[in-house]
């Protein structure tokens, strides 16, 4: 069994560690693999304080993927000789103003709908946690399950388990999926060569959308949204500056910072319609250090080390796409928008049961590339103008991530 996968961010190499644990060959076509978005989100492992309403089919996945993080942290260090940085320090939710306050209560009645597991604090009680915040946290959310991993880390420590699993590596783009008859065969690189498989995986973030030779009506409907991140440090003397990961919501505006040990301190992030624009502003950076000086004020103190801006393969409904699709011999893995990090698990063990005993673990059915199906017939239908993937109104937000 010849499995080849376009895209070595952390989903198509999580999808590669585990395909070929299971003995089968397996390529990963990316020009820069351990790259992606994975090389700029924060790592949360948010799946009860990044609940949405809406979202419970989601909620589950994720909390399945966040109950495999510590066996699957200690497997791929076993594997790779690398830490992650998986680090069990929970999470606290908190609210600046009588507003926020209030949307942050309806968040706790929404865990306690759900039966998950999230403490109501006061201020005084958020402030005694984490003595850096500002006093005016007007109460909060404690939420213990929360935890965080270090996405370079975890990208990198996947890259030498692939390595050392026997995955091959061809560090071209993919020019296009190549189609025999009516079944995916391969992919073809940029410079012409043929890449051929019996599998194939497109697991290419935001780029899912428009890999040219995929028949339309099984395109995947993923479009690029964008996410502004800071890197600060927190010099020893200040250590530690926050105890665990602080997400805000700072007079409707969201906001999270998330400490490493190693004294990184991720500071994020936008959500922008933008297209396939990954410029810095001005204009986020000002409101994300704006908003994260409302609420640690200690921050402005800090080296700031590095900005930067990714894109997260957004779906219509916010949640992945997983598994086969209507064309034989193609699956998907992608559209995991805030996701990424925390579906890792979850998603190399459900892609690699599918990819090679056929099996589909009823965890990943809700999420069958299939339930677009319809909607992209009727897109072809209409002749719709817009690809999917393009720039859609600029409706630039705080992230709800
Ligand atoms: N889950 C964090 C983000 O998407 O910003």
């Amino acid at each position: 069994m010849r499995v080849v996968i376009i895209g070595g961010g952390v989903i198509g190499l999580v999808t590669a560690w585990r395909t070929a644990q299971r003995g089968a060959r397996v390529t990963v076509v990316d020009p820069a693999p351990g790259g992606g978005a994975a090389r700029v989100a924060a790592g949360m492992l948010a799946a009860v304080t990044e609940l949405h309403y809406g979202e419970e089919a989601l909620l589950a996945l994720n909390l399945a993927s966040a109950r495999r993080y510590p066996e699957f942290t200690a497997e791929l260090s076993a594997a790779s000789g690398q830490e992650t940085g998986y680090r069990t320090c929970g999470t606290l939710a908190v609210a600046l103003d009588a507003d926020d306050r209030a949307h942050l209560r309806e968040l706790h009645a929404l865990h306690r709908r759900c039966g998950l597991d999230s403490a109501w604090l006061t201020g005084r009680e958020c402030r005694r946690l984490e003595p850096m915040l500002a006093p005016g946290v007007r109460g909060g959310l404690r939420v213990d399950g929360d935890h965080q991993v270090d996405p370079r880390r975890l990208a990198a420590a996947l890259l030498t388990a692939c390595e050392r699993a026997g995955v091959d590596f061809v560090r071209q783009r993919a020019g296009r999926l190549t189609v025999t008859g009516d079944q995916a065969a391969g992919v073809a690189l940029e410079d012409g060569t043929e890449v051929a498989a019996d599998r194939v995986v497109l697991a290419a973030g935001s780029e899912s959308g428009r890999l040219a030779g995929v028949p339309r009506e099984v395109l995947p409907p993923v479009r690029p949204v964008k996410g502004q991140i800071l890197r600060l440090r927190v010099p020893p003397v200040y250590a530690p500056f926050l105890s665990r990961t602080v997400r805000a919501l700072v007079r409707g505006g969201h906001v999270y910072l998330v400490p490493r040990a190693d004294g990184e301190l991720v500071l994020g992030a936008t959500s922008e319609e933008q297209g396939w624009d990954t410029t810095v502003t001005a204009g986020g950076v000002y409101e994300l250090l704006r908003d994260a000086h409302e609420l640690v004020p200690g921050i402005t103190e800090l080296p700031l080390v590095e900005t930067l801006a990714g894109l997260r393969p957004g779906s219509p409904d916010n949640a992945p796409l997983l598994g086969p699709t209507a064309l034989p011999g193609l699956y998907l893995a992608t559209g995991h928008h805030r996701n990424g990090v925390l579906l890792a698990p979850v998603t190399g063990d459900a892609l690699a049961r599918v990819l090679t005993d056929g099996g589909l673990p009823g965890e990943i059915r809700p999420f069958s590339p299939r339930r677009f199906d319809r909607a992209a017939r009727e897109d072809t239908a209409g002749e719709s103008a817009a690809p999917r993937g393009a720039a859609r109104e600029n409706t630039a937000q705080r992230s709800h991530a």
